[in-house]
């Protein structure tokens, strides 16, 4: 300490009034009207020694206010002095004493204790190394098992100095979660999380194993390109070389996108030919869907009844020989084979002489209206849910250290997306706790959450779920990235529970809202014109929150993307179904499929490509065509007919 108050001279000193005492938290400084110190710059105040060779305590603070102030008792004096005429006062003879006051809160003081007012001492600007013991990094920057992850750069009066959080708070178990905050366009949240996510890859300590992140992609082309290089300029370089990140695109992006409502055209913008081979399609049959299907029922009613229902086609049904108490044994894998049962049972129930009003303790009323329901789930998700053939997941078991894992859901219906969130994120707990997932800890990024866990409104199922995670995700390694406009509009135990708070810019009436309180006047206007690249963000070790810039994602931006890899137009049905076999096998000539197709039922190709898809067989076609020939042959066209699709407009009376 001594050395450095040689080396540099104070720029400041620390004042303390009866009006404005020092206290152990908060201090005022004075400085010169010309200075390099603003709002949110660190500072170091040094307690003069006692002559004894003991140095004294350093305080480090951050500036929360500034303020100027003449020695004029009222403004009417400055009035009468240039007799009224604002040109006059500039050639007053004297100049009045001037002076810049600073208002800063405690980071931290050496020793700690006993805490004290803090010392009327020299302010000196803080160096990297004063940055750093600051913000209590050096406990996690150092050591045999360093846990820092570098954020952004601490930029002030020509320093710049890495600022960087602890992967025990941000990705658990001490705490966990990140909740970015800030307008649109201008508060680079996606483009943060971007950035955050590459340094985490980067630098997640390797005594805490393998690490994964699953993005649900809500907006347009947001996260569809992010392994692709985008522009950097020699600005961005540079901070990423100084936070010791290297400036590449993700190296493993794998991407999920349900089909479109035709079953055979993929619902994302990544449709350009030369990048939609790695588009994995996410199919969902009965099984994946009657296990979140309190999704489905909880959106507008709850009801213990259809509940228990479904649990009894959960556990008893699906998957097994089922007799129907009419005569019928059914084996129910598919929508269609459970619509046969339904049928079955409601014709046997007309039939039967009583004319009973139930089966097996359910009422055919609640049998209707899960019917109805998992019909409606069927109709508006085509594409995502199958009525027939097997389903196509992500590699549960199977995850790969550092990849992103992006699950494309911009385009897809509500309830689709709800049952996309539930089933992914619960698949990711269930995972993780039984210590099966194939890595130790995933990051799941929600944008726009305010849609997803908003304040207010039912408690939807997704809601808790993501309640969940926020409360006790962070002892599994289940880590809630979550981005929205406006953080008021986001339920606060979600919120409330981010271990890590970032805010981009802001907007000025939602900074006046209560949540807001705790920040001084000069740091919510800061907020409030905070420039694109730079976010204040506050984590457990840092005492207040610190105003950083990290740089561009070196990822290509969504709409650069579709710009650049302009989305495929729709493929005619049989042209799509070329295009998947050709890429399960090489070999395919797209011609032999069309021939093979022309004149096959569009449900039937579809069966055999889901089956050919997840057979993933040496030779595609053959398997393919197999798959078709066997179906049409076993399946009598009069039987065909029979299964027609689920009408979710029924008008069936509950
Ligand atoms: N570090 C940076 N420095 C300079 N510009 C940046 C930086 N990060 C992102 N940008 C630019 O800021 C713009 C907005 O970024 P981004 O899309 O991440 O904002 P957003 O807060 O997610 O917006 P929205 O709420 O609309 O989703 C982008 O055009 C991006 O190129
Ligand atoms: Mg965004």
């Amino acid at each position: 300490m001594i050395e450095r108050r040689h080396l540099a001279p104070p720029i400041g000193r620390v004042v303390a009034t009866e009006q404005k005492p020092a206290t152990p938290h908060q201090f005022h400084f004075w400085t010169a009207n010309e200075t390099s110190i603003g709002i949110g710059a660190i500072v170091r105040v040094e307690e003069a020694g006692n002559g004894k060779g003991e140095t004294g305590k350093v305080v480090y603070g951050v500036v929360t206010d500034g303020f100027a102030y003449s020695d004029l008792a009222t403004p009417l004096h400055d009035v009468v002095g240039a007799e009224g005429d604002p040109a006059k006062a500039a050639a007053s003879p004297t100049v009045r004493q001037e002076i810049r006051l600073w208002t800063a809160a405690v980071l931290r003081q050496t020793p700690e204790e006993p805490l004290q007012p803090v010392p009327l001492g020299e302010v000196h600007v803080a160096s990297d190394v004063d940055v750093a013991q600051a913000l209590r990094m050096d406990a996690y920057l150092g050591g045999a098992q360093p846990t820092a992850i570098p954020v952004g750069l601490y930029t002030s009066g020509g320093l710049e100095a890495p600022v960087y959080v602890d992967a025990d708070f941000l990705l658990g178990p001490e705490a966990a979660h990140l909740n970015i905050s800030g307008v649109s366009g201008l508060a680079t949240k996606t483009s943060a999380v971007e950035f955050l996510l590459a340094s985490i890859f980067q630098h997640f300590p390797p005594h805490k194993g393998r690490v994964a992140a699953v993005c649900f992609n809500v907006k347009g082309p947001d996260l569809c390109f992010l392994d692709r290089p985008g522009p950097l300029q020699e600005e961005d370089r540079r901070r990423y070389e100084r936070l010791g990140v290297e400036p590449a695109p993700f190296r493993r992006v794998r991407y999920y996108a349900p089909f479109k409502a035709d079953g055979v055209n993929l619902n994302t913008l990544r449709t350009h030919p030369d990048l939609v081979g790695d588009v994995e399609p996410l199919v969902w049959g009965l099984r994946e869907v009657l296990d979140y299907a309190e999704v489905l029922l909880n959106r507008d009613d709850i009801d213990a009844k259809a509940d228990a229902f479904i649990d009894f086609l959960a556990d008893r049904v699906v998957d097994k020989e089922f007799e129907d108490g009419f005569g019928g044994v059914h084996r129910v894998v598919t929508f269609a084979d459970l619509e046969r049962l339904f049928r079955s049972i409601f014709d046997g129930l007309e039939l039967a002489s009583r004319g009973g009003d139930s089966w097996r303790t359910h009422h055919i009323a609640t049998m209707r209206k899960v019917r109805n329901r998992l019909a409606n789930i069927s109709t508006r998700c085509k594409g995502l849910v199958t009525d027939d053939g097997p389903s196509n997941d992500l590699p549960w078991g199977r995850f790969d250290d550092r990849t992103v894992y992006v699950v494309d859901v911009a385009n897809v219906d509500p309830l689709g997306q709800d049952l996309v969130f539930a089933r992914v994120v619960s698949q990711l707990r269930e995972r993780l706790e039984r210590r099966d997932l194939g890595v130790d800890a995933v990051v799941v990024f929600v944008d726009e959450l305010n849609k997803y866990a908003p304040a207010d409104g039912p408690e939807t199922y997704v809601k808790k779920m993501l309640l969940d995670i926020s409360e006790r995700g962070r002892y599994l390694g289940l880590v809630l990235f979550g981005a929205e406009q406006f953080r008021s509009q986001v339920h606060r135990r979600v919120v409330g529970n981010a271990g890590t708070v970032v805010f981009g810019r802001m907007d000025a009436d939602e900074l006046a809202t209560p949540g807001y309180q705790v920040l001084s006047p000069a740091t919510k206007i800061k907020l409030a014109t905070l420039p694109i690249g730079e976010l204040m963000v506050r984590h457990p070790h840092f005492t207040q929150p610190i105003f950083v810039r990290f740089p561009r994602p070196a990822v290509l931006r969504g709409r650069d993307g579709v710009e650049r890899y302009p989305p495929a137009a729709d493929l005619p049905f049989d042209e799509a179904v070329a295009r998947q076999l050709v890429k399960l096998d090489r070999r395919v000539r797209p011609n032999q499929v069309k021939d093979l197709i022309a004149d096959r039922r569009e449900d039937d190709v579809r069966r055999a490509l889901a089956h050919t898809r997840q057979t993933r067989p040496h030779d595609a076609l053959a398997h393919f065509k197999k798959q078709l020939g066997g179906r049409v042959a076993a399946v009598p066209a009069a039987a065909r007919e029979s299964v027609a699709p689920l009408n979710p407009i029924s008008d069936e009376p509950y």
